[in-house]
């Protein structure tokens, strides 16, 4: 493992010294999307340059290793995230997509009328749309559990609606909107205990710290490729071996078959069940190619490198006068909080702080986040800026967007 020096690892991102509008690129926005290293850029060209194939088709050279380099990516993520075996790790588009094929196989099999789905009320649109439509469907309700005045998902709120008998429990392991990090583990022993199939949104907690799924225990777990080092266009549907078995296919095309007659069809073994029609390869070789270089440096280490960057960050922002909607630096133990930092600006809308950032060369989100129940009416507010770090950001880099705090507020005339 190489020591962690986050001066060389933002060599390894050539994005990190372009310039914009004139500045040098702060790029404070990974919860939206990380930046790629070379390796991974190389990966994806390689591939293209020297082993462009449709994979399980050909039985020449080139695609026997684009093949090979798939399965391996699969192997990869398997090991990454402690699964069984690479049977349990279906490719997708995104978590977006893991998540709705989870509700058009599972939810169309298992949910039914008068059946409850328990989500909470800091989930991304993601984990809560598909369950609408598929509640829709169904004729199904949808609960959620509540969030506590500090920022925590409300644990007897959970205990009480679990006692509603919910089916399926399905819930963010890191809110993108607050950074809450929330106990994966004891919710889903709790909804076990109440017989409920578990389902982890792990697209903010993956990317930056150990996510073990066999400890968890979760029944599917869904991340995105893109947040973790890797390109768009892949991300991971994890589900337990004997689940999957049961699930039936979303869509139906090649490869997925086993056996096709102008009656019927029979299906492929897993994971190849899912995964209808010509693959994102290079999708699969990029993310590999990510995983790679996370391990390079060590789960650990990055953990520790966000974890700093977090307590510095709320603090300064603290000392700026700006309003954090989420766990602050006195609350925060380094493990309950994540660095994905929502706040606020009195006097100063969102989009004009993101705006006036842009112009030296900052890049923060700002909006609804994916997640309008919760910051509309569960915070009641109309949008909210937000910075979010990955393992090659800075201190001077924080320093540098909180002192342009100051510019906005002399811009739009605001005293602190
Ligand atoms: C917690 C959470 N879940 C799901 C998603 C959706 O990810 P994607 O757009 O890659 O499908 C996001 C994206 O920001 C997220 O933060």
């Amino acid at each position: 493992m190489r020591k962690f020096d986050v001066l060389q690892v933002r060599k390894d991102f050539p994005i990190l010294s372009i310039t914009t509008n004139g500045k040098p690129l702060i790029y404070l926005d990974s919860a939206a999307t990380s930046q790629k290293p070379s390796s991974v850029i190389n990966a994806i060209s390689d591939f293209y340059k020297n082993y462009n194939a449709n994979i399980h088709r050909g039985i020449y050279d080139i695609s026997v290793k684009a093949t090979e380099a798939y399965i391996n990516s699969k192997e990869t993520v398997s090991k990454f995230i402690n699964a069984s075996s690479y049977r349990e790790i279906v490719y997708c588009k995104n978590t977006t997509d893991a998540i709705n094929t989870v509700a058009l196989s599972w939810g169309e099999s298992n949910i039914s009328e008068g059946d409850t789905i328990l989500l909470t009320e800091t989930e991304h649109h993601s984990n809560i749309v598909p369950w609408q439509l598929l509640a829709k469907r169904k004729k199904a309700k949808i609960e959620y559990v509540m969030m506590a005045g500090d920022f925590t998902l409300d644990m007897e709120d959970y205990k009480r609606k679990l006692e509603n008998g919910p089916k399926l429990v399905s819930f963010a392991h890191v809110s993108n909107v607050l950074g809450t990090v929330n106990d994966a583990e004891l919710i889903t022993r709790m909804a076990h205990d109440n017989g409920a199939v578990v389902l982890l949104d792990a697209a903010q907690s993956l990317p930056h710290f150990a996510v073990d799924a066999k400890k968890i225990d979760c029944d599917f777990m869904a991340f995105s490729g893109h947040k973790m080092l890797g390109p768009a266009g892949i991300g991971v549907l994890y589900a337990k071996d004997s689940i999957l078995e049961e699930m039936p296919p979303v869509i139906g095309g090649g490869d997925m078959i086993r056996s096709v007659t102008f009656e019927e069809s029979s299906w492929n073994e897993l994971p190849w069940k899912f995964e209808a029609g010509t693959p994102n390869t290079e999708g699969a070789i990029g993310l590999k190619a990510g995983i790679d270089y996370l391990n390079s440096h060590g789960m650990e280490n990055i953990a520790r490198h966000e974890e700093l960057l977090t307590k510095y960050a709320l603090e300064s922002l603290e000392e700026a006068g700006a309003s954090i909607y989420g766990i602050g630096s006195g609350a925060f133990n380094g493990k309950n909080r994540s660095g994905v930092i929502s706040f606020k600006l009195k006097g100063a809308h969102p989009h004009d702080i993101s705006t006036i950032l842009s112009s030296e060369g900052i890049a923060i989100r700002a909006g609804h986040h994916c997640a309008m129940p919760l910051i509309n009416k569960v915070l009641s507010e109309p949008a909210l800026a937000r910075i979010s770090f990955y393992l090659y950001n800075t201190t001077e880099e924080i320093d540098a967007a909180v002192s342009s705090l100051g510019t906005v507020r002399k811009i739009l005339g605001l005293k602190k």
